[in-house]
C-alpha cells in the first residue's frame, strides 16, 4: 500500500470515532470520516496546521484535532460561539440548552471545550473564539487544510472563503460542508461558493455526502 492509498484510507481510533458520535452537532459519520482522511492527507504533505470554521460544539473539531496529534501538526477552530443563523431562537436548528441565561445569548464555548476535554484531544486544538473574517485578517500563517462550516448565508460563506483560501498552500485541502447542487436538498451559499472554487482553480478529489474536498492546483 503506498503512502498516499494510506492516508485516503485513514480512520480515527474507535474511541475518537465514538466520541465524535456522541457529540452534540450536524455531521453524519460518513463525512466525517472524509474529512479526518483528507485532514490527515493535507497535514502529512505539508506538514501545517489544519483550520475550520464552524466549531459549534466540537463534533468535527474533534477529528480535525486527532488528525493534528496523529501526523504532529494542529488544528484551529474558529467560531464567535454565538450560532448561526438558523441556530437562533425560533428557527429551525435551535438549541435552547446552548443559551447562557446570564446574557441570554447562544453560548457553545462551554460544550466545546467539555466536548474536548472528555475526548482528550485539548492540546491539539486551538480555539480561535472571534468572528471569522475579523480572524482571517490577522492570520498570518499558510494552512494545509481549510474545512468551511460557519455561517450559511452567502454573507457568511463567502466571506469565509475570500477570508481563508488565499491561506492555503499550494497543493492544500478546502473542505466545504452542506454543498447542496439541488435547492431543494437545502440552502444554497454554501453550494456557490463550491461553484467559485471550481472557477478559481481548485479542483474536485472527493464527494461524501454533502461534504466536497477541493484540491488548490499549484497554477
Ligand atoms: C453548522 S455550525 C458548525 C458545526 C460543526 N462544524 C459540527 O460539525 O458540529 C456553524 C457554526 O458557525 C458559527 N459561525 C457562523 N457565522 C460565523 C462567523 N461569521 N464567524 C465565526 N463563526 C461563525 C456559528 O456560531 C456556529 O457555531
Amino acid at each position: 500500500m503506498t503512502d498516499a492509498i494510506a492516508r485516503a484510507d485513514a480512520r480515527p481510533a474507535p474511541e475518537v470515532l465514538a466520541a465524535f458520535e456522541a457529540a452534540t452537532g450536524f455531521m453524519p459519520v460518513d463525512e466525517g470520516l472524509a474529512l479526518y482522511a483528507a485532514a490527515v492527507d493535507a497535514a502529512t504533505r505539508t506538514g501545517l496546521p489544519v483550520l475550520e470554521i464552524g466549531t459549534y460544539c466540537g463534533r468535527s473539531a474533534i477529528l480535525l484535532a486527532d488528525a493534528a496529534r496523529r501526523t504532529g501538526t494542529v488544528a484551529l477552530t474558529v467560531d464567535h460561539h454565538r450560532g448561526s443563523e438558523e441556530q437562533q431562537p425560533g428557527w429551525e436548528y435551535h438549541d435552547p440548552t446552548l443559551v447562557d441565561p446570564a446574557v441570554g445569548l447562544m453560548d457553545t464555548l462551554p460544550t466545546f471545550r467539555r466536548t474536548l476535554h472528555a475526548a482528550g484531544l485539548e492540546d491539539h486544538l486551538i480555539a480561535l473564539v472571534g468572528r471569522s473574517p475579523q480572524v482571517a485578517a490577522v492570520w498570518g500563517g499558510r494552512l494545509a487544510l481549510v474545512f468551511i462550516d460557519g455561517g450559511h448565508t452567502d454573507e457568511h460563506a463567502t466571506g469565509d472563503y475570500e477570508g481563508w483560501a488565499p491561506h492555503l498552500a499550494e497543493d492544500g485541502l478546502l473542505v466545504i460542508h452542506d454543498v447542496f447542487p439541488d435547492p431543494a436538498d437545502g440552502g444554497q451559499a454554501p453550494y456557490r461558493v463550491h461553484q467559485r472554487a471550481l472557477r478559481e482553480g481548485f479542483e474536485e478529489i472527493s464527494v461524501t455526502g454533502s461534504l466536497r474536498v477541493l484540491r488548490r492546483s499549484g497554477g
